[in-house]
């Protein structure tokens, strides 16, 4: 399965890359996640791309394409992968499409997760990660047993830089600029099918295993 999660900031695309990935066994490939890492370990390509994610402004496509151009020729990417956050500009759209010729493959589907504002607002302010394993949490629609405390590891959660309210709103208008055309671009090539991610994370879900024809 060769998928693409688009959507907003706080729309439900890592929260539904992470249960995906149990049942159609391929690898998420969340730039967000790989950019968090990088500048969690301080290499040459974190120090670049922190100021841009502190600042809720995208990291450079060369960055982006080159990370994602390296991770998809991994032998866990043989049977398929499911993109979460990339691409996020036409040219990092266009950069894909050519590495998937390059490489044989084709996309299967790209879900756009329609999301309104203020309830994105929300999500992002509530959200919590855990600092050793990565489970995403919501405080109000998605808490851990324990406040603060991760169920599957006992780490601690924490809330991202980015989600602060003030960058929350940059996000969201470098998002309306710059990544949903691409909601048009892939409606193009027919492969784009839309979720109501208003819906309950389970009824997302299961929306989302509808559109690809796979059993639960
Ligand atoms: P990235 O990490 O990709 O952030 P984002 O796109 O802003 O998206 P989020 O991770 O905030 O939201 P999500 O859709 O994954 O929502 P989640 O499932 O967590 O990127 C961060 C930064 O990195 C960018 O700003 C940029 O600087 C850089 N970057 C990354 N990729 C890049 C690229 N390709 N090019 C350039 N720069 C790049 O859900 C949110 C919360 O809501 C959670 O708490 C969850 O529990 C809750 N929730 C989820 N679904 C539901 C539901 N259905 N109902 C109720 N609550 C829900
Ligand atoms: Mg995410």
């Amino acid at each position: 399965m060769k998928l693409i999660l688009l959507g907003p900031p706080g729309a439900g695309k890592g929260t539904q890359a992470k249960t995906l990935v149990e049942c159609l066994s391929v690898p998420q490939i969340s730039t967000g996640d790989i950019l968090r890492a990088a500048v969690k370990e301080g290499t040459p390509m974190g120090v670049k791309a922190k100021g841009f994610m502190d600042a809720g402004e995208l990291v450079p496509d060369a960055v982006v394409v080159g990370i994602v151009e390296e991770r998809l020729r991994k032998e866990d990417c043989a049977n398929g992968f499911i993109l979460d956050g990339f691409p996020r500009t036409v040219p990092q759209a266009d950069a894909l499409s050519e590495t998937l010729s390059a490489l044989n493959k084709e996309l299967d589907a790209v879900v756009s997760l329609e999301v309104d504002t203020e309830a994105l607002v929300s999500r992002l302010a509530g959200r919590r990660t855990c600092k050793a394993c990565g489970a995403g949490y919501h405080i109000e629609f998605e808490p851990s047993q324990q406040a603060g405390i991760c169920d599957k590891c006992g780490g601690e959660l924490i809330q991202r830089d980015d989600d602060k309210e003030e960058t929350i709103r940059n996000r969201m208008s470098v998002y309306l600029e710059q990544t949903l055309p691409l909601v048009a671009y892939y409606e193009k090539t027919g492969v784009l099918a839309r979720v109501d991610g208003m819906l309950p994370i389970d009824d997302v879900r299961a929306a989302i295993f509808d559109i690809l024809q796979v059993a639960e």
